[in-house]
């Protein structure tokens, strides 16, 4: 009845966690367009599997099997990643401990209208006009110059959520310092992958101000109706996903939904836009969504590379000839990301809109 009286108008944007548990009233915040709701099927995207172990030892395959896929949709996969399974699995067991709180414990770390960081039940994100059936807790993340440095990811969840989450805390600043060692890989192979050498992105993204978020989607009892993750570009570089073996990750190519089979041993690599305005538009930011489904709750860790605020993006100049003249001027990751808080619509490409 509470879910009912729901009214789209008077109702705040912010909804108490316990509306996914609504058995089968879904607020009509949640309900999305026609054109927006999932299809009932989305055949596999079969993206390639980059053994980024074996690139370091000099394996060039790799390297064009991802310049291919980047030309494309922007999607790959990276196995043989080395990072430590029971890390991956730590990270996914304190995502439950953290979202099977009661709501008024997460609210310690709610985030705030104009806030990039915190715990979110639901919002109208910047992708979109309708309500995604997700909770998240987004955290900031910023390299250390030393081993002694403060850790900016534990020391967060410690200032929100009182000392108990130390270990919390440890888990997923030990995350995002791997994430981070990753990230700086993956942009030595798109450097030679682009014919700037390995060196260059890697370089640019050294210092970086990058962003972590957990995302929890409850269980739908009409996931026909509603979505996850509307349809959206990531703004950001390059986003290292680890999801869950439940799916729900489609990416639209060629006019079509696809979805990405889950791979507990991968992760999923994708460009977002700054990086596509790097390689002077020729690797893609590809629109993706995530689904929900009635029988079992999904979780997905998302690392988002971004650079440093102050920083222009700029290609290297071996991506600008007569053939392929400058697309974007010169911006800042921080003039972007204003712009993309405010401007956002899902059916226009975020960096046309802004450049
Ligand atoms: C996202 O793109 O923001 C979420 C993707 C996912 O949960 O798989
Ligand atoms: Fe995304």
């Amino acid at each position: 009845a509470k879910a009912q009286s729901l009214d789209e108008k008077k109702s705040p944007l912010v909804f108490d966690a316990s509306v996914f548990q609504h058995e089968k009233n879904i607020p009509p915040q949640f309900l999305w367009p026609d054109n927006e709701k999932p299809c009932p099927y989305a055949p596999e995207l079969p993206i390639p599997s980059i053994d980024i172990g074996g690139f370091l030892s000099g394996d060039s395959k790799a390297s064009k099997l991802v310049g291919e896929a980047c030309e494309n949709h922007g999607f790959f996969l990276v196995v043989n990643h080395g990072i430590d399974f029971k890390l991956i699995k730590d990270a996914h067991v304190f995502m439950d401990k953290f979202f099977h709180l009661p709501y008024i414990e997460k609210q310690k770390a709610q985030r705030k209208p104009g806030e990039h960081c915190g715990y979110a039940s639901s919002f109208t994100g910047r992708f979109s006009t309708k309500l995604p059936w997700k909770e998240t807790l987004t955290m900031r993340f910023t390299p250390q110059e030393q081993e002694n440095d403060n850790k900016i990811v534990q020391d967060y969840m410690i200032r929100k959520m009182g000392d108990t989450f130390r270990d919390f805390g440890r888990v997923y600043q030990d995350y995002c310092d791997s994430m981070n060692k990753l990230s700086l890989r993956i942009m030595e192979l798109l450097g030679i992958s682009l014919g700037v050498g390995k060196k260059h992105f890697k370089e640019f993204f050294q210092g970086n101000d990058s962003i972590m978020r957990l995302n929890y989607y409850p269980i739908c009892q009409k996931p026909e109706l509603t979505l996850g993750t509307g349809p959206h570009c990531d703004p950001t570089s390059l986003t290292i996903l680890h999801q869950d073996d439940v799916g729900g990750l489609q990416v639209f190519v060629d006019n079509q939904w696809r979805s990405i089979t889950p791979n507990t041993q991968a992760f999923v690599v994708s460009i977002g836009d700054t990086f596509m305005a790097l390689s002077n538009g020729k690797y893609k930011s590809c629109l993706h969504r995530a689904v929900v489904n009635s029988a079992t709750p999904r979780k997905s860790l998302a690392f988002f590379l971004c650079p440093d605020k102050q920083k222009l993006v700029v290609p290297p100049k071996q991506l600008i000839n007569k053939e392929r003249p400058r697309m974007y001027p010169d911006f800042t990751w921080e003039q972007f990301l204003e712009f993309t808080q405010k401007h956002y619509r899902s059916d226009e490409n975020t960096l046309d809109a802004f450049t």
